[in-house]
């Protein structure tokens, strides 16, 4: 509110440049229906103040009742209203925008009592126009949101305003908002040419003419091209110009190297700059092939990816940026290059951060169509809004070079229908109308369905083919795609989502709760997930994969789980075992994980299956110092190359052709090591061991300053040990944060089934261990105390820039 207070208190002369403030401080919110809210002259003393952005649900705890139940996590849902006053000096006249970066759902926005409008999908970022009804004094922004019908989602939503919100004062001539395209058609890494289509609008009175001038800036602020051209508009006209411009030797943007450019839009009045703006976009080629998949920039990369739904799980769906920026992290450190955003528009900040770490997007637009999948979904406003809501979402979207495919939507009844080639088609041209220069899929789950496949007429309809769970259907469980290669072999084929990961989150009982007999859980699921990914390697028509996900996420779920856990990441953001299948696959670092943990007092002597995900040649494990043996991997298998009987590195004796090591080791305690060997003759070593007795709570943290600002947060992860710091999986103490300096966001233990409050500064450990989300107060130090009974307690501070 200062920032926007400010901004608008000094009235911005007749031409003045554009500025766009956050908003997002000093709300008022109350849940439920309020009569009468949107008007000027209600009271709001007593509702809550607040900043954005907000989720209502997630400070609700879990109950079985909840009206959108299991789909949402049992989380509360519902109706709540926002107000906030903005202040503008006598004599300050400029455009203004208000723009929402997404509502949860179905919001109304008033000004000063005045209808701006409603929108239902809960998803799409939109922009009011408030010019007109802004005074001098103060002006009240109402917004009623409506989560009420239920359920109206298949996972968990988050209710209210979740996203940003930003203020822009602008000159009447102006860029429009997205109004700027950019696209790189030809580039190498000698020179690229660049296309900018610039939309300018004219809401002055009078007919006015000036100058558009698109620079390039690159990394270094250095400039990289420039172009200018005249307009001239009549009042009230809109004019999309286009400018071409020439990059000499451009910083491509890749996934090893994400290089950005920043592209200055300045309008001129005469040599007055009336309207500026910068654009971040990056110089690539994309290309989809039938025969060798995806090609960035010419070359053939294999997508290895994730599926990642909205919610950043114990921050609901207002999930602060660095909560994205650490789970993105981690998945782009365990090698995946690529995320599609299931099955609705990200925050705009989560792309941003794609195009930042280096990732490969497939944006999706809906889960629903005309044919429902819950009673009060999408379907219920798609003849009426899914023109608008494509269009906002690509017109927004477009310029972030991470996206390499849009999908019009996931798992649609309408592909298996008569008539739903139809209805895909005109969602495709809308993409195409709006972004000619990206390929369009949806993800189907229906092909070769039982009794009722996907027509042929729908998979045509789109650009890449999207295979979700090709292998449910069970006469093409080893087969896969390749009947639709043979049949249709101009096809371009993605999978859009398989292989989910079902290992177990819960590290106590991964060896099933009966004592008597190991019931190891890495059996169907990650079997099929091993042999997906083998599949796929070996098919360079086939452009890649999205994982079912990276992270679990809340909703989707049946009582007493609040939430899904098929993620490589759990819902705290920590790696489970799975991650380090992928992590051997999918990166050249040497890898040696080795599970389950070994405290299994009670199971001596009986057989455990001991696994390893690795990358290295050979592995040798040791119990308590004697050797269980050496096991090697044979993945890929090895050709002769430069004639007979020769071989490119020394030949592997394999003990296996699956993507895992096991030994059957009966159980003692003790410490269990692996020593792996690569071919290159690097070692790694891995080992698990029997814990004592618990004696301290542990904290750390992977950064020792935060910055001070609604966006950073600081993750604290706490673990009950042992007196040699031995971590102890099985211990569930209760453990109480004491923070000065910050606050807590929200506490969190990776327990699906635990439904105590977020915001509740204690939590029992869960496979002894936890997370803390703290947001610090302003710069100076943020402590954070974490004490348990019987324990020795943790302190752990961090600067605050
Ligand atoms: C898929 C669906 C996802 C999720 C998943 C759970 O079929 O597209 O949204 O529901 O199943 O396994």
């Amino acid at each position: 509110m200062l920032l926007a207070a400010a901004a608008l208190a000094a009235p911005p002369p007749a031409a003045a440049q554009r500025h766009r403030v956050s908003i997002d401080s000093g709300w008022r919110f109350t849940l439920g229906d309020a009569a009468g809210a949107q008007s000027r002259a209600f009271d709001d003393a007593r509702w809550r103040t607040l900043d954005l952005p907000h989720d209502w649900s997630i400070e609700g705890t879990p109950a079985e009742a909840a009206p959108g139940g299991g789909r949402v996590g049992y989380f509360p849902t519902g109706i709540g209203w926002y107000r906030k006053t903005l202040r503008i000096q006598a004599g300050a006249r400029a455009e203004t925008w208000l723009e929402f970066d997404g509502v949860y759902m179905n919001s109304d926005v008033w000004i000063n009592g005045e209808h701006l409008g409603r929108r239902p999908y809960g998803y799409i970022g939109f922009t009011y126009d408030i010019t007109k009804h802004l005074g001098a004094g103060d002006n009240i922004i109402a917004v009623r949101v409506d989560n009420s019908a239920q359920p109206n989602s298949r996972w968990y939503t988050g209710s209210g305003i979740y996203r940003h919100v930003w203020l822009t004062t602008i000159n009447p001539v102006h860029v429009g908002h997205w109004g700027v395209y950019v696209t790189t058609p030809r580039a190498d890494s000698s020179s690229a040419a660049v296309v900018v289509r610039t939309r300018v609008e004219n809401d002055d009175a009078a007919a006015r003419r000036g100058v558009l001038r698109s620079v390039i800036v690159d990394r270094a602020g250095r400039e990289a091209a420039r172009t200018e051209m005249p307009f001239s508009l009549a009042a009230g006209q809109r004019l999309e110009l286009e400018q071409r411009l020439q990059v000499a030797s451009p910083q491509l943007w890749s996934l090893a190297t994400p290089n950005l450019y920043g592209l200055r839009t300045v309008l001129l009045e005469g040599s007055r700059v009336i309207d500026s703006t910068t654009t971040m976009f990056g110089i690539r080629t994309i290309a989809y092939d039938k025969d060798r998949g995806f090609l960035l920039n010419g070359r053939q990369v294999k997508l290895r990816g994730v599926n990642l739904h909205h919610d950043g799980g114990a921050v609901g769906a207002a999930v602060p940026e660095r909560i994205w920026q650490q789970r993105l992290e981690l998945l782009k450190a365990m090698g995946a290059n690529a995320i599609r955003t299931s099955h609705n528009p990200p925050a705009p900040e989560f792309l941003d951060l794609c195009d930042r770490l280096g990732f490969l997007v497939m944006a999706e637009a809906f889960d629903e169509w005309t044919m429902g999948k819950v009673a009060e979904g999408y379907h219920r406003y798609f003849a009426d809004w899914s023109e608008r809501d494509v269009t906002d979402f690509v017109q927004r979207d477009r310029n972030h070079p991470s996206i390499v495919l849009w999908s019009a939507g996931n798992e649609i009844g309408e592909q298996t229908t008569a008539d739903g080639a139809q209805v895909l088609k005109r969602l495709v041209d809308i993409f195409h109308r709006e972004d000619p220069t990206r390929p369009v899929t949806t993800g189907n789950d229906q092909i070769y369905a039982d009794g009722h496949p996907a027509t042929t007429a729908f998979l045509e309809a789109e650009d890449v083919v999207g295979y979700n769970y090709v292998d449910r259907w069970h006469e093409r469980r080893e087969i896969f795609a390749e009947q639709d290669r043979h049949d249709h072999p101009e096809w371009k084929m993605i999978g859009t989502e398989s292989g989910s990961i079902f290992q177990s989150f819960d590290d106590r009982s991964s060896l099933g709760s009966d004592s008597t007999v190991p019931r190891p859980n890495y059996t169907t699921g990650m079997l099929q997930a091993e042999r997906l990914w083998k599949w796929i390697t070996m098919r360079d028509y086939f452009a890649g994969n999205f994982m079912w996900t990276g992270v679990d996420y809340l909703g989707e779920s049946t009582w007493p789980f609040k939430g899904f856990p098929s993620g490589v990441l759990d819902i705290t953001g920590r790696p489970k075992d799975s991650y380090f299948l992928y992590q051997s696959l999918w990166t050249d670092r040497p890898v040696l994980h080795l599970f389950p943990h070994w405290n299994w007092r009670g199971r001596e002597g009986q057989t455990i299956p001991v696994l390893a995900y690795t990358n290295c040649n050979t592995v040798e494990l040791f119990l308590n110092g004697r050797s269980l043996g050496e096991k090697r991997i044979e993945f890929p298998a090895q050709g002769t190359s430069g004639g007979w009987n020769s071989y490119a590195l020394p030949r592997v004796a394999a003990t296996t052709n699956d993507l895992h090591l096991s030994w059957d080791v009966p159980y003692q305690p003790g410490v269990l090591r692996a020593v792996g060997t690569r071919r290159d003759g690097a070692t790694c070593e891995a080992e698990v061991r029997t814990a004592a007795a618990a004696v301290a709570v542990r904290l750390c943290t992977d950064r020792d300053t935060v910055t001070a600002g609604p966006g950073d947060v600081a993750s604290i992860r706490f673990e009950i040990v042992d007196s040699s710091g031995t971590a102890i999986p099985m211990a569930d103490n209760l453990v109480r944060f004491t923070v000065t300096g910050g606050s807590i966001v929200a506490i969190d233990n990776a327990d699906l089934r635990d439904h105590e409050s977020y915001q509740s500064s204690t939590r029992h450990a869960f496979n002894g261990r936890g997370m803390a989300i703290i947001r610090p107060a302003g710069r100076g130090v943020l402590r954070v105390t974490a004490t348990a009974d019987g324990l020795r307690d943790a302190t752990l501070s961090i600067l605050v820039r």
